[in-house]
């Protein structure tokens, strides 16, 4: 595969999507053809998936549901989006991928990496980013700026402060287990200095 697979992570509010933007746009201005995508969602199929898992509703979500609903659309996102776009030479930029799943539904929910595991290899047969931005900061304020924003809460913003900071402890736990993959970048300060952090880690992966 030719392209190149890049992913942000981090909890809701810390900035993601609007360093995504940056990024996609100093990309796009160097001449790369970019494609900017998220999780869950992505395609048509993978988007219905995602109103399904994160809609309020009377009816309880088990988390069992939730877990399966999200490598339901990832496996349409992977298969049918993110494969084509990278054999065509593609960087893509994506919001959230398996990490998440393994802070939200590992940390966050308490399901067991050994249940997770089998469904990652399912789901993506193996395809995991080149590179991944786990933008960090305090839970606190970074969840406040989320609902700021959207003035309303889906059904996992609704969660509580402990369940984010099991959240946020499992994306570093898992960065520090994955180094050469997972780059922990300091998401406090102007979004400028955050994404200056983020180009200079984007420069080796990009030198070709
Ligand atoms: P976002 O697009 O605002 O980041 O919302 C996606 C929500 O879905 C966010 O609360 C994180 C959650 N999520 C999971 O719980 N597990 C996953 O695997 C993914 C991709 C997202």
């Amino acid at each position: 595969m030719s392209g190149c697979f890049i992913t942000f992570e981090g909890v809701e509010g810390v900035g993601k999507s609007t360093q995504l933007g940056l990024l996609e746009d100093r990309l796009v201005s160097d001449g790369f053809d970019v494609v900017v995508t998220r999780e869950p969602g992505g395609t048509p199929l993978a988007e219905q998936m995602r109103a399904l898992v994160l809609h309020n509703r009377s009816e309880p979500m088990p988390d069992a549901a939730e877990l399966m609903l999200m490598f339901a659309a990832r496996a349409v996102h992977t298969e049918n989006l993110i494969r084509p776009a990278l054999e065509r030479g593609a960087i893509v930029l994506c919001d959230r991928y398996t990490d998440a799943t393994y802070a939200y539904q590992g940390g966050g929910r308490g399901i067991a990496d050994r249940l997770i595991d089998p469904l990652v290899e399912l789901a993506q047969r193996g395809l995991w980013p080149a590179l991944t931005i786990l933008l960090d900061a305090p839970v606190g304020p970074s969840l406040e700026r989320a609902k700021a924003r959207t003035g309303k809460t889906d059904r996992i913003e609704s969660e509580t402060l402990a369940f984010f900071e099991r959240v946020r402890d499992r994306y570093r736990a898992r960065a520090a287990a994955e180094p050469g993959r997972i780059q922990v970048v300091d998401a406090t300060g102007s979004r400028e200095a955050v994404a200056a952090r983020i180009q200079t880690l984007i420069r080796p992966i990009l030198g070709r």
